[in-house]
Order: structure tokens, then sequence, then C-alpha cells
């Protein structure tokens, strides 16, 4: 018997991308559900040759046997329908942010904490993109050498903010009077560095995410994090400049041999050969990609790298699928 699954908010920029990836990752699946707004609800879906035709949200729909059902709908829509799911027998996996701080609700990255799965049903949450891109190329050097401090910055492709925002960009581009719709000011030929509401510590609340999801996932809140997140105007793939603080000083070559080992993260860093991740050039993969490795000029105990990763794939809908995968691995352990 194949897999039943669900996926909420399926005509969404990251919910398109759960069908594409369900289908490229080859899960068996026998029923797919796809749950949209009035606004869509009865178009059709071709999803493998198939014709899906997309079923409003509702309670009762979400109280329908599934043996994964995938949330990217935005939070509140998490908020109301993921209990009912779960409570009906249901395992969710919630990209929002609705439930990534909830104590009790595994907050996964597979590769990294997907071993704490084991024998869990109920709400899974998927973390913030650019938390599972550095927490990713990171986990395998703190294993080792233990971090203390993590100063990073974010360069994040429009598409993190939905299909209205790529369009917005696309129009940008071409009209300069084009207004601002979903950002605060114009994103064309400029940089944001406000991602999300500010908190009265003046950091954003993408920043703070950053801080404590890496916390939650690591089960470390020990190291001391500060993040600066900026919206730029590139399509798809996320790019982040870390500079990192460890209690031992890492050793360059062994550093890179851990990441080129690590399932996952590709190491692409050769600058004589201009080999470093852009996130043009990585846009459509799964991996998370570093580069520009390199030791701080006065702390042997502190490196600088670039990590670069798609956000709607990595980022959300293929973290989201390998968490189904890690499931259904610890079932058949
Ligand atoms: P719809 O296309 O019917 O509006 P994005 O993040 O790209 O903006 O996509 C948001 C996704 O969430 C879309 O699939 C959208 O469906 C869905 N969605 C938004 N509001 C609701 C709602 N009230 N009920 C169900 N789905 C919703």
């Amino acid at each position: 018997m194949g897999l039943n699954i669900g996926v909420v908010g399926a005509t969404g920029a990251v919910g398109r991308k759960i069908l594409d990836i369900l289908l490229e990752r080859k899960l068996d699946i026998e029923e797919l559900h796809c749950f949209a707004s009035e606004r869509t609800a009865g178009e059709k879906l071709d999803w493998n040759g198939r014709l899906v035709v997309v079923e409003l949200l509702t309670e009762e729909a979400m109280k329908q046997p599934f043996d994964y059902i995938l949330f990217s709908a935005g939070g509140d829509i998490s908020l109301k329908y993921a209990p009912i799911a779960q409570e009906a027998g249901n395992t969710v996996i919630d990209n929002s942010s609705q439930w990534r701080m909830t104590d009790g609700i595994p907050l996964i990255v597979p590769e990294v904490n997907g071993h704490t799965l084991r024998n869990y049903q109920g709400i899974i949450a998927n973390p913030n993109c650019s938390t599972i891109q550095m927490v990713m190329a990171l986990a395998p050097l703190h294993r080792i050498y233990k971090m203390n401090r993590i100063v990073v910055s974010t360069y994040q492709a429009v598409s993190g903010s939905g299909h209205k925002a790529i369009v917005e960009l696309e129009k940008q581009m071409k009209d300069p009077e084009y207004p601002a719709q979903v950002y605060p000011k114009r994103i064309a030929a400029n940089c944001i560095p406000h991602i999300d509401v500010f908190n009265e510590n003046g950091f954003t609340k993408e920043e703070l995410k950053m801080v404590y999801e890496t916390h939650k996932i690591l089960s470390d809140d020990s190291i001391a994090i500060n993040a600066t997140t900026v919206r730029v105007p590139v399509f798809y793939g996320h790019s982040e400049s870390v500079t990192v603080t460890f209690e031992s000083a890492p050793r360059l070559m062994e550093v890179k041999e851990l990441l080129r080992s690590e399932p996952g993260v590709v190491l692409m860093d050769d600058a004589d050969n201009l080999e470093y991740p852009t996130p043009l050039e990585i846009a459509g993969t799964d991996d998370t990609y570093v580069g520009r490795i390199r030791k701080d000029l006065y702390d042997p105990c502190t490196l600088s790298m670039w990590i670069v990763a798609d956000n709607l794939r990595k980022g959300a809908a293929t973290n989201a699928v390998q968490i189904i995968e890690k499931m259904e691995e610890l079932k058949n352990q």
C-alpha cells in the first residue's frame, strides 16, 4: 500500500514545489489530496500525468485519515487546521512558524536531528529556510569543535515571501513605477534589511527565528547568535555570510573534509577556479552549498564562510519531504 498524502496550500510557491519533490524523490504515493482556498478550489493540477482537483480546505477534510499532511498556507491556517488533523490521528508536517518553538513539537532538519522522530506522531515543524541551511553547514562542525558564537547576515530571495513576491520583482524589473505591495520598499535594484516584523530589541522576527530555532535543533541554547536578515532582488536561493567562533581552533583542511563528507552538504570552495556557490547556479537543487571558507585574521578559533541553498527546496519543500522519508525509514528499522 502506498502513502496517502495531503498538501495544504498546494497552489502556493512552496506547495507547488512539494508536489514536484514528492514526484522527484519517487515516494510511493497511492493517494494525493491538494487543499487550498476558495480562490483555486476546483482547479485541476497536473501531477505525474494525473489531474488532481484542488479541494477546499475545511475542518471535515482535515479529519480524514492521511499518512502525512503537509501544511504550507501560512501560520493562521496551520494554527486553525493542524490541530484538527493531529487530533484525527494524522502526522502533520508544518512549514509555517506557528508551532516551531512549541514545547513537545519537534523542529526537524532530518540530517541533523531526524533521529528524534522515532515513535513520534503529531505535528512536526519544518524550520525557517535561513535556519535550515545554516544548521546544515554548521552542525557537523559543532559536533567536533563546539560553537560559541555565530554572526550571520542573509541575502534572501523573494520566493521566500510567496508567489506574489516573485510577481512583484518581475514587474518592478520591467517597470520602475510599479509600486511596492508585498515589501515595505521597492525590491528591484535594492536590498531591504527588514524581514518580518521588528521586535522591541531592534532585531526582526526573522532574525530571532534564526537564533531560537538553531538552539532548538542543536539542543544547545548556549550558542550566542547574532543575525541580520536582508531581502535581495534574487528570485530563488538564499545566501548567508557566516562567521563562527568555536571552543577549539579548527584546522581548515579538516573542516573541508568534514563538510565534504556530510550528507546533503556540497563543498564548493576553490577560489582560484572561481568555485563558490551563487543562488543562480544552485537554484533547483536540494543540497546546501558551502564556499569561501577562511580563517579569521586575528582569532584562530573563528572561521568565515558563505552558505547557499534553494530556499523553496532544502529551505522548505525538500526538507518537509525528507521528514516523511525519515519517518518511513525509522518505522521500517
Ligand atoms: P490559493 O491559491 O487558493 O489562494 P503563497 O505562499 O505562494 O502565497 O501560497 C499560499 C498558499 O496558501 C496557496 O496555496 C493558497 O491557496 C493557500 N491559502 C491561503 N489562504 C488560504 C485559506 N484561507 N484556506 C486554504 N488555503 C489558503
